[in-house]
């Protein structure tokens, strides 16, 4: 996953695919490489690291030519290592692909591969595209090969293709993943991303999802799949790169929150399998977690919105797979003086990978003989590599600073993993297990649904852009969703107070403080203290707070409680924050929005928080 680039044209190829890496280097990626094809044949640089370094390395071993494709990787499967960055050859070396999406069957196609003889060097999905196209090509001229091959694949992709067989041009595809062409001066770009090819070109061809296209220097032709032609004229680009980058999208928060559920899609995938009802792990994350003993101790430790994540993911594993759970706060934990044993697993959630007192949270398990897994978004950060298991979170590149989409997907890894022990420990009954994987599986759609609420929470956000204080209040599974709303809109907007506490706890200290139009957000979804969080609203509205609300679907009764009303679809208790987070993040989001708030980059806040 990240970004693809490709050139044809008259221009020095390895220079405009790097200006054009470049460009995207605002994505985030851990490794890069281009492949060009000249007299020489195919030739093919890549490094991990920055693209400086990758140019480093070109000025050092300089390859020449007019066409040739480029790639920035973020790991997802397989380490971000040389072998596994992009462009991926063929067993011949004379066919280069980058490829971003994922290739659900590639583990069948590998294993038949493997069997023809194929020998595969990296261990990406990737690498299955480039040997089928080989496997195709021994009968078939490449534009035929490159189509028999995307009709093989299950999943998602935009892939580009260079053939020294074809050397003339590119060729290119998308499912799911975006790919546009450029169309420039005698000369044609391949992007995954506009912002890539805006200083070349505003005239730009979307292609839709089974579309393959042959692409010279004078301009795309588009097939389908069975190789009839498509016409489709180009559009021009009226985005600067500023709003390019955040592909439309204001902010990249808001734009974070809307890939949620496909990043959710990521995190389930090739882990749930709803048809047969089980969880599936990767080998290592298997082995460490059928290792556990029977009365393992667990310890979740994060920071900030991480430590929310886990927060969720304490209520889950004590409620459904009915082991003991401590939650700590990362920064306490490496002081607190924990004793700890070879029976204790330490569960480190991170977005980064990289968050110093995390860090030195698991270092300190390690020392005293805890075991440790990892949570985590990005492969290859110090804390996947120092942990003894991962399950990753694949959610993307997160940009914000306000962490959204990083989020709902960790929680969504917890969910995987507590159905995981609940079924290894046989504690959840067959009804309610089918009930529970079932509402997994939806979440991605779910999130889409909610979403939708887009236009009210904004409506009501502005409603109460102007106060400066608010409380959030949850209860159960969503006592960590009010504490996330509420370092949500503090975060974002820094002239507001934001407090979240358990509903229950108002009547202890907080509630002295509401009083005629104080905003109260209440999480009021579906739960078994339903009419618990019914009666702190009421609490509330006798002194004159005003209540914002959000409730379940179909909950007709809760209007008469709530002076803002905010609906998200139902869900099983267990997964309601992560649909609730939806409303929380875009109503954080429009309220900094109409304060004029800094919000990609607040003041004082860092991405990751390297430094204790
Ligand atoms: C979230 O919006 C914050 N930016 C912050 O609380 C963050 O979650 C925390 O610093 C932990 O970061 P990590 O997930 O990278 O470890």
């Amino acid at each position: 996953m990240c970004g693809i680039v490709g050139y044809v044209g008259r221009a020095p190829v390895v220079e405009a695919l790097l200006d054009a890496l470049g460009r995207l280097e605002y994505r985030g990626y851990d490794s890069a490489g281009v492949a060009v094809l000249n007299s020489q044949g195919l030739e093919v640089r890549k490094r991990v690291g920055k693209i400086r370094e990758l140019a480093a390395t070109l000025r050092r071993r300089p390859i020449t030519g007019h066409l040739g494709v480029g790639h920035s990787r973020w790991a997802t499967h397989g380490e971000p290592t040389e072998r596994n960055a992009h462009p991926h050859v063929d067993c011949t070396g004379k066919l280069a692909v980058v490829h971003n999406g994922i290739i659900e069957n590639y583990g069948p196609l590998k294993e038949r591969l493997i069997a023809k003889g194929h020998k595969f060097a990296s261990q990406t999905d990737t690498e299955v595209i480039v040997h089928l196209v080989e496997e195709f090509a021994k009968r078939h001229p490449i534009p035929e090969a490159f189509r028999l091959a995307l009709k093989e694949l299950r999943g998602s992709y935009a892939v580009c293709l260079i053939a020294e067989q074809d050397a003339k041009r590119l060729f290119g595809a998308k499912n799911g993943s975006p790919l546009i062409v450029g169309i420039g001066q005698h000369e044609s770009f391949f992007a995954s991303d506009v912002p890539a090819i805006l200083s070349r070109t505003r005239r730009v061809v979307y292609l839709n999802d089974l579309e393959v296209v042959e692409l010279t220097a004078e301009g795309p032709k588009l097939t389908t799949l069975e190789g009839k032609p498509v016409r489709r004229n180009p559009t021009t680009v009226d985005w600067d790169i500023t709003a390019a980058r955040k592909g439309g999208y204001p902010h990249f928060m808001l734009k974070e929150i809307h890939e949620q559920p496909e990043a959710i899609e990521q995190t389930l995938f090739n882990r749930l399998d709803p048809a047969k009802g089980r969880i599936v792990f990767d080998r290592r994350s298997k082995r460490f977690l059928d290792g556990l003993s029977p009365s393992e101790q667990f310890i979740i430790i994060a920071c900030g919105t991480a430590y929310h994540a886990g927060l969720v993911g304490e209520y889950m594993l004590e409620e459904l797979a009915r082991v003991p759970v401590d939650v700590d706060l990362a920064s306490e934990f490496r002081y607190r003086g924990a004793s700890l044993n070879r029976h204790t697993t330490v569960i480190a959630v991170t977005q980064s990978g990289e968050t110093a007192d995390t860090l030195a949270g698991i270092r300190l398990a390690k020392a005293q003989g805890a075991k440790v897994l990892a949570v985590c978004n990005v492969m290859g950060s110090s804390i996947a590599r120092e942990a003894d298991a991962v399950l990753y979170t694949h959610a993307g590149p997160e940009i914000a600073v306000a962490s959204t989409k990083a989020y709902t997907s960790q929680v969504t890894a917890l969910a995987l993993l507590t159905l995981y022990l609940a079924k290894q420990r046989r504690h959840v009954p067959p009804a309610q297990w089918r009930k529970l994987v079932d509402g997994l599986a939806s979440l991605p759609r779910l999130i889409d649904q909610a979403l939708a609420s887009e236009p009210a929470v904004k409506a009501i956000a502005a409603k109460y852009a102007a106060a400066r204080n608010f409380y959030y209040l949850g209860r159960r599974y969503n006592f960590p969703s009010a504490l996330e709303g509420a370092l949500k809109l503090k975060e974002v907007c820094p002239v507001i107070h934001a407090e979240g506490y358990a509903a229950g706890e108002m009547k202890h200290g907080p509630i002295s403080l509401i009083r005629k139009g104080w905003p109260v957000v209440f999480v009021a979804t579906a739960s078994p203290v339903y009419e618990k969080v019914i009666s702190n609203i009421e609490e509330v509205r006798a002194r004159k707070g005003e209540c914002i609300v959000i409730a379940s679907e179909g909950d007709a009764a809760i209007k008469r409680h709530a002076d803002s009303l905010i609906t998200v679809p139902r869900t099983e208790e267990f997964l309601s924050p992560v649909v609730v987070a939806v409303p929380l993040q875009l109503f954080a989001y429009y309220v900094a929005d109409a304060n004029g708030a800094d919000i990609d980059q607040p003041p004082n806040l860092a991405k990751s928080v390297t430094v204790e």
